[in-house]
């Protein structure tokens, strides 16, 4: 997700979980080609399994850019054929790409040719008025004919004029009907389900019905959901020693709060990136705790921004544990 999923925050959730597959921001193929290629692709190895999503629309420039994903160890590489901002539009590409999906199939098969890493889509149900099964039925038919296995479907429709993106995330109704219709249709595929899933419940139902679940908006505002997802993916104990029990599952937030506080603390001794750039991510690490709010406003304190993240975290808990009395 741009300017949230930067390798900062998916460091952070990768302490949380070891299995779930992280997403890198969305990259378009003109800012690798020709821009800071480090800048955009650099990750810490800790963030495996990771995928580099692409925005482009032209098979050789998105060839070029799934080997640099490849050449750099990204696990996998995703092309974004969901997003209807406008700056997307005027590039052609992103959810207009559904309109197209010769274009598509071309790109998949430009980039299946020169990688061996999986090379997946990530689509809405239709544009548009391009609202019938059969649209987004014969997309995922063209697409999967040039090799793609792994279809991530947000499960709306995207309007292209007059809707903006955060417009485009709500207002459009969810039919996760027609995910699992896909998933009927071509069983030799994968369909992750993403859109309006914010519950550890809904996960624990969802799950079962698809090849995989794709949390957004909830993830990142409440980053602790990630904390039972390897146990109920793989049925493998989770990544560290996850506590039960109230008292024990706070000693497991704050163990990953002290590794991100530790993180946080090298990156500004090897990159002299201030720790308000890093600490935004983990504001939901206490949803819905109480003395979270307090906790927060000592992380946003940008009169605190001289501190150590160390020092800044007795502040945090000193103002949380204030809650508690
Ligand atoms: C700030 C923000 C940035 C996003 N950036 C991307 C992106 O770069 N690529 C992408 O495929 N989707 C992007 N999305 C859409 C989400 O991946 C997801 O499809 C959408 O939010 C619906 O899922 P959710 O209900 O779980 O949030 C973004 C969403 C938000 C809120």
């Amino acid at each position: 997700m741009m300017d949230w999923t930067d390798r900062h925050c998916r460091v952070l959730h990768r302490l949380i979980s070891k299995e779930t597959l992280l997403y890198s921001e969305m990259v378009t193929t003109g800012a690798l080609i020709h821009g800071d290629q480090a800048r955009h692709l650099d990750f810490d190895e800790l963030e495996h399994p990771l995928v580099l999503q692409l925005g482009g629309s032209e098979p050789e420039d998105l060839a070029q850019c799934a080997k640099l994903a490849q050449d750099w160890g990204y696990d996998e590489v995703n092309l974004n054929c969901g997003c209807p901002s406008e700056r997307v539009q005027r590039g052609a590409f992103g959810a207009c790409l559904m309109a197209e999906p010769a274009l598509v199939a071309d790109a998949v098969k430009a980039m299946r040719d020169v990688v061996d890493i999986e090379v997946s889509v990530k689509h809405r149900i239709g544009i548009d008025e391009h609202e019938s099964y059969e649209f987004v039925r014969d997309f995922v038919g063209l697409v999967s004919e040039a090799g793609c296995r792994v279809f991530v479907v947000h499960a709306r429709i995207a309007i292209l004029k007059g809707l903006s993106p955060k417009e485009n995330r709500e207002i459009p109704p969810l039919r996760y009907e027609v995910v699992e219709r896909l998933k009927r249709d071509f069983p030799e595929c994968y369909f992750v389900l993403n859109g309006g899933i914010q519950t550890q419940q809904q996960v624990i139902d969802l799950l079962p019905k698809f090849d995989g679940l794709m949390l957004g908006r909830a993830a990142y505002h409440q980053p602790w959901l990630l904390s039972e997802w390897d146990a109920l993916c793989r049925s493998q104990g989770p990544s560290f020693d996850l506590r039960s029990g109230l008292d024990l599952e706070m000693e497991s937030r704050k163990l990953v709060e002290q590794k991100y506080v530790h993180y946080m603390h090298q990156q500004k001794l090897s990159h002299g990136t201030p720790w308000s750039h890093m600490s935004r991510h983990m504001l939901g690490l206490y949803h819905a705790v109480p003395g979270a709010r307090l906790w927060r406003q000592v992380w946003s304190d940008a009169s605190l921004k001289n501190l150590e993240p160390m020092a800044v975290m007795e502040l945090a808990h000193e103002a949380m544990d204030r809650a508690h009395v």
